[in-house]
């Protein structure tokens, strides 16, 4: 039987390159024959990308906070069911875009959620799946939605204004610290390539990935 496979978490505001960063990564993997399951939250699963469509849905406007926060951690559940646990048990390495971190970033610093509601509706993920290590693609959101070309107006989240993505990048930063060794920031003012080297390296040094 196989050991346990790692679990790493990538984080980050709109735009910031997370699903250029995963690609790089996964095809980096393949060559270096590390078995891997790249998938997201909300979503991953049938069930979980149900819930995401609800969640995302442009046209939802009187949704609750405690909600989304629900919601969020509901998929989230059904996530590492379907998905994350099964491969982890065959032993491979789960690339996970987003998990509970957006929802403090979010849900906490962004809706204003207290962090204690937050915990215990995830407490379930926190107890049993917390990843190994959580990369943070930082950026700041005015240069992220600018790389993306702009917010996606049927997407509610993205349509949450300025004042909540300022707040959900300060509440990432304000993360560092708080998981040491967890949750960690990389930096992204080089080239997508430059940056894909740099969470490689990160890896390497931790043992999760074999040296090339
Ligand atoms: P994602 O697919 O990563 O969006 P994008 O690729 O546009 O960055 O995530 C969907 C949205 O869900 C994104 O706006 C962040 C949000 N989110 C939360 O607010 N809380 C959460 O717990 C998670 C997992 C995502």
């Amino acid at each position: 039987m196989s050991a346990r496979g790692k679990f790493i978490a990538f984080e980050g505001c709109e735009g910031a390159g997370k699903s250029t960063q995963m690609r790089l990564l996964s095809e980096l993997l393949q060559k270096r024959g590390v078995p891997h399951t790249v998938t997201r939250e909300p979503g991953g699963g049938e069930i979980s990308e149900a819930i995401r469509k609800v969640i995302l849905n442009g046209k939802f406007t009187a949704m609750t906070d405690e909600c989304e926060a629900l919601l969020y951690a509901a998929a989230r559940v059904q996530h590492l069911a379907d998905t994350v646990a099964p491969a982890l048990e065959r032993g491979e390495l789960v690339l996970c875009d987003r998990y509970i971190f957006s929802s403090y970033a979010y849900q906490g610093s962004g809706r204003g959620l207290p962090r204690s509601f937050l915990e215990q509706i995830n407490s379930y993920a926190l107890a049993h799946f917390m990843p190994d290590l959580a990369l943070f693609l930082d950026i700041p959101p005015a240069l992220a939605f600018d790389r993306k070309h702009g917010v996606d107006e049927n997407d509610r989240m993205e349509c949450a204004g300025e004042g909540f993505h300022v707040r959900v990048y300060a509440g990432y930063r304000q993360m560092l610290g708080e998981f040491p060794g967890v949750f960690v920031a990389v930096d992204c003012s080089g080239t997508k390539f430059e940056t894909n080297a740099k969470i490689a390296a990160m890896l390497e040094e931790r043992g999760i990935i074999p040296r090339a």
